[in-house]
């Protein structure tokens, strides 16, 4: 690779990750607020009753140590699904996925992407903390994960967006490490019959803060390029 062409990479990716955020606007031509139709309002019911139902949630120990249940949030017909591992403290305090720290590096990312959190759905495979955010364990995953398949079911998206090791590994249900995962798309099954949701996996935004290396940036902002342009939508230069 020539050094122009290094340098144009690297000045886009750190546009990348420093992007202005970029809320799109949810009003019609007429500068109205666009009201949602019958089918968004329906979805928007179910999502609601799922996490109702996740808040009353005792199946496992978590539900009882939690502060908040932290269900997911997000547009009932958003084209992206970002699913992370669990809540952690700042989450569990809040009852909202992604918060923290780490949750506005993906703040980051989705303006970087020309969205906004409002577009896309964003949640987790557990919906409780787990203490000391230690891993989650196989019992809860099972009683969790069709909580998130419901979801899934509900919204519908385009692409599934994995966020760490433990959503991808969970979710394409094997042990392979996240190095080999991310960056290709996978199918994703919701049942049979049914047509499979692409999946992708990325490096989680925890990860990115622990080691904030061009190398790890430049990775899942091709990540996110590549959502992009399975998207059809403009990839930000
Ligand atoms: N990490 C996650 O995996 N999920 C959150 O909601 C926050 C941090």
């Amino acid at each position: 690779m020539n050094i122009k062409k290094a340098v144009e990479q690297h000045i886009e990716m750190e546009n990348f990750f420093t992007g202005g955020l970029c809320i799109r606007s949810q009003k019609n031509a007429s500068g109205k607020m666009a009201q949602p139709d019958e089918s968004t309002i329906r979805k928007q019911k179910e999502l609601e009753q799922i996490a109702e139902e996740v808040k009353k949630c005792r199946k496992c120990e978590i539900g009882s140590t939690r502060k908040n249940a932290v269900a997911g949030e997000g547009n009932p017909n958003a084209r992206i699904m970002f699913i992370g591992e669990a809540p952690g403290a700042d989450e569990d305090a809040q009852g909202r996925p992604f918060v923290g720290r780490a949750g506005q590096l993906l703040d980051r990312i989705i303006a970087a992407m020309r969205l906004s959190r409002e577009d896309v759905f964003i949640g987790n495979i557990l919906k409780s903390r787990p203490p000391e955010n230690r891993t989650p364990k196989a019992e809860e995953i099972i009683n969790c994960l069709p909580y998130l398949q419901k979801q899934i079911e509900i919204i519908k998206p385009e692409i599934i967006v994995a966020l760490g090791a433990y959503a991808a590994q969970t979710l394409l249900e094997t042990t392979k490490p996240i190095g080999q995962l991310r960056g290709h798309f996978f199918d994703y099954y919701t049942g049979l019959g049914k047509p499979p949701i692409k999946l992708l996996a990325t490096f989680h935004p925890a990860y990115l803060l622990r080691n904030y290396t061009v190398e790890s940036r430049q990775k899942v902002w091709e990540d996110m390029k590549t959502v992009l342009a399975a998207l059809d939508l403009p990839v930000p230069k």
